[in-house]
């Protein structure tokens, strides 16, 4: 076993893949307080909404009103999704100095998300890279069902390093690798990483892990063994994706932040502060925190 990282970059992505799966469409306001509550916990990086056809995704059609509202606090980088270039247009007009590009390892789940092939998505793409490259705008990139796609079952991996590998080398700083329906477990994920590190720097890497057979604190452990340093969770477990059919949430940063501080790596966030937001958003949700972390310390 390697040695674990001193210290974890959290992307909280709650306000994003959390609230563009929920069935109720959360109020503008609700979300702008929602993202100011987590910058006040020493969250780095708070993906705060998404720019995608709001006929697709309703839940977010509010995106340039809520980036827009939110207090941008110094320090903090607040990316959002952009799936094109009209996309890109609409963060840049309100402010975003970060946006995240996305993709599949699967056909057929790309197809499904954004009504795309891989490579006509990575085209879309390649003037997005370049204009931000101008722009100074910094691109993440994700790429989905890492471990497994709903429509086409296993997927080869191959095709994970092989879409990876293309974002990084197009430009995206860091690419983030999703389990998107939460089919994975521990030694899975580490031959995943392994394989996609061994083309892509693995500072340049992160992990996305969905908890739908609650595995993903198992596989994060995994990955952090591996040299991951950076790890993608939602407050209060929320997320999904609504083009991913079985797809649940993510692991809640709660838990993923008592692990980390448990195994003594630094992540910078206040556990207290952001397990209450979890409960408050919840509430807001009409539910339970899905943190065990969470729900442990309200009952302490
Ligand atoms: P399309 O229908 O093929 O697009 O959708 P189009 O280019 O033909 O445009 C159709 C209409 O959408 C046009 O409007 C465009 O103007 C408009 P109309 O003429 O019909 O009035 N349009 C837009 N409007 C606003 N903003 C835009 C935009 N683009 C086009 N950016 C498209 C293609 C990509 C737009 C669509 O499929 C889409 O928006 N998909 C988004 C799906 C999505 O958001 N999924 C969830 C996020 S991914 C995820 O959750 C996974 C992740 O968490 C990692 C993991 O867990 O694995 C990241
Ligand atoms: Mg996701």
């Amino acid at each position: 076993m390697s040695a674990l990282p001193a210290q974890v970059r959290i992307v909280e992505v709650g306000p994003r893949d959390g609230l563009q799966n929920e069935k109720a469409i959360v109020a503008t306001a609700a979300k702008i307080e929602l993202i100011d509550r987590l910058s006040a916990t020493g969250l780095q990086s708070i993906e705060a909404t998404s720019f995608v056809s709001p006929k697709w995704v309703p839940q977010l059609a509010d995106a340039a009103e809520v980036f827009a509202g939110i207090t941008r606090k110094p320090g903090v980088a607040y990316p959002v999704l952009v799936p094109n270039e009209q996309g890109y247009d609409r963060a840049l007009e309100v402010g975003a100095r970060e946006v995240a590009v996305f993709t599949a390892a699967s056909e057929a789940f790309n197809r499904s998300n954004i009504n795309a092939s891989i490579d006509e998505s990575i085209e879309r793409f390649v003037p997005v890279l370049e204009r931000a490259r101008n722009d100074g705008v910094r691109v993440r990139g994700y790429v989905s069902t890492v471990l497994g796609c709903p429509y086409q079952g296993e997927v080869p991996l191959g095709d994970v390093v092989r879409v990876a590998s293309r974002l990084h080398a197009l430009g995206c700083y860091e690419v983030s690798l999703g389990d998107t329906i939460g089919v994975g477990t521990p030694a899975k994920a580490r031959a995943m990483l392994r394989a996609v590190a061994a083309e892509v720097p693995m500072p340049a890497l992160a992990i996305h892990f969905h908890d739908t057979y609650g595995q993903a604190l198992a596989n994060i452990l995994a990955c952090l063994e591996e040299g991951v340093t950076v790890v993608d969770s939602a407050v209060s477990g929320v997320g999904g994706c609504p083009y991913a059919r079985g797809a649940s949430g993510n692991v809640a940063s709660e838990d993923v932040v008592y692990m980390l501080h448990g195994l003594g790596i630094r992540t910078g966030v206040d556990l207290n502060t952001l397990a209450e937001t979890g409960r408050w958003l919840a509430g807001l949700l009409g539910r339970e925190t899905g943190s065990k972390a969470g729900k442990a310390l309200a009952a302490a």
